[in-house]
């Protein structure tokens, strides 16, 4: 088990980008500065007919939601793990981070509205919906919507944006407060050192022995209970260790995260248990020989399927509702120490749609977050176009009052 580990770490070594004439390269497009350089890109490979997952191509439709599918799928050398090339871009979300070291997603961490909407599906077995809902709020919070391309990482608005037209400074997953938000589960606070994106292997011990603490010592499960305990203990050491915390209803969205580890992590070859095996596969993490835990690149665990009944919107707003609710926490902020609570935003309205007995009431909600966030992105009327061109076909015929351009 150790030396494994510790072969997993050394085999991150760089690979040279040279090897890989795949790369198509393309110019940022003229501006009088330095930023102007050549820009190594390459998409994610499209997939074969031989292996086709739960059946999404990069076409932008709904797969068969059909899952119980190893993922990758033996022989499917594309899609095996690679250690990500240098300067490629990786982030705060490990699920993310998993798609592109497996190449569903472009391996430099660039990637489409095509591709991510069809990798939720074939890996994690996300319903058409929830694909679509996840990608455009990651879209609507950090993405390119002229170019439909997004990163993953760190903020590249020249190599996300089209060649020579640059439509907006672009976040990238992150960028601190967008999808990226204090209080989560393995990555700093943005406050401690500006690195609110990289793998802290001490927040990462701190789940295990939450997880320990609620199930057992040999064998610690990150199911709900570990997962509702673990974030409310970020949250309570967050309050007294951030004097500049803000912690709004946004933050929901880390909860929904959270709803990962246990539904959608779990290989269904495996009874769905969420064990340290699957989930420090997930999150990169390789216990050290003193026992502190080290990071390589996020990747699915030997054997693993994926889930055989589609992620459903109900389970993963019914999954943050009740996380949530297990123990409540002010919404608010630190103003230099002195907490500030805030009331819920408009966002309230939405959760009470959400929580309505309509089914249709869940889809909806998520919907008029999207528009919400889109009239905030930086090139707001883009931004919305994109959401009514990919969205407004999926929610319009569940009975979702729909945006429309002005
Ligand atoms: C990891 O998190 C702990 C707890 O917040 C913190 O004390 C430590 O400085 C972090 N480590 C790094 C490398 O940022
Ligand atoms: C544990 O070992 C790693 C790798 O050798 C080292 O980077 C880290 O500082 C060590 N941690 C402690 C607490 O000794
Ligand atoms: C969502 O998924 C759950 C679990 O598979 C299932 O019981 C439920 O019927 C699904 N709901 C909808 C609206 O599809
Ligand atoms: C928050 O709500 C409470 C109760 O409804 C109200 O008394 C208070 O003034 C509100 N605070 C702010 C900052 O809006």
């Amino acid at each position: 088990m150790l030396l494994s580990a510790l072969a997993l770490l050394l085999a991150s070594s760089p690979v040279f980008v040279d090897a890989f004439p795949a790369y198509a390269t393309r110019y940022a497009g003229p501006r009088n500065d330095d930023t102007r350089k050549p820009i190594q890109r390459r998409t994610a490979v499209p997939y074969s007919p031989q292996f086709p997952y739960t059946g999404a191509t990069l076409n932008g439709a709904a797969g068969t939601g059909v899952g119980g599918v190893q993922v990758p799928a033996p022989g499917d050398y594309a899609h095996y793990y690679e250690d990500p090339l240098p300067g490629a871009q990786r982030g705060p979300c490990p699920g993310l981070n998993a798609l592109a070291n497996h190449g569903f997603l472009s391996r430099d961490g660039i990637t489409t509205y095509t591709e991510m909407v069809a990798a939720l599906q074939n890996v994690y077995n996300a319903d058409f919906s929830v694909a679509v809902a996840l990608t455009m709020l990651g879209f609507v919070l950090d993405g390119d919507p002229v170019s439909e391309t997004m990163s993953i990482g760190g903020s590249v608005p020249l190599v996300t944006g089209k060649p020579g037209e640059f439509t907006g400074e672009y976040g990238g997953v992150s960028m601190h407060g967008t999808f990226e938000l204090d209080v989560s589960l393995t990555r700093n606070d943005y406050y401690l050192n500006g690195d609110s994106h990289s793998f802290n292997g001490t927040l990462f011990g701190m789940m295990v022995e939450t997880a320990k603490s609620t199930s057992s010592a040999e064998n610690p499960l990150f199911d709900f209970n570990a997962m509702a305990l673990y974030r409310s203990q970020q949250y309570e050491r967050a309050r007294v260790e951030n004097p500049w915390l803000y912690f709004p209803q946004l933050a929901l969205h880390n909860y929904g995260a959270a709803t990962f580890l246990f539904n959608a992590f779990p290989s269904s070859a495996k009874n769905y248990t969420p064990d340290l095996e699957t989930i420090s596969s997930f999150f990169g993490a390789v216990e050290l020989p003193n026992g502190s835990w080290g990071h390589v690149g996020e990747r699915t665990p030997p054997n693993w399927q994926n889930r055989v009944a589609p992620l459903n919107l109900t389970e993963v707003s019914t999954g943050i509702t009740e996380l949530y609710a297990a123990y409540p926490k002010p919404y608010g902020a630190n103003v230099d120490g002195v907490w500030v609570p805030l009331n819920s935003t408009s966002l309230s309205a939405l959760r009470k749609r959400q929580s309505a007995s309509d089914p249709n009431g869940i889809l909806c909600g998520a919907y008029d977050e999207i528009i919400e966030h889109a009239e905030a992105a930086p090139q707001p009327l883009a931004m919305l176009q994109f959401v009514v061109e990919k969205a407004n076909p999926v929610f319009g015929p569940v009975g979702c009052e729909l945006f429309t351009m002005p």
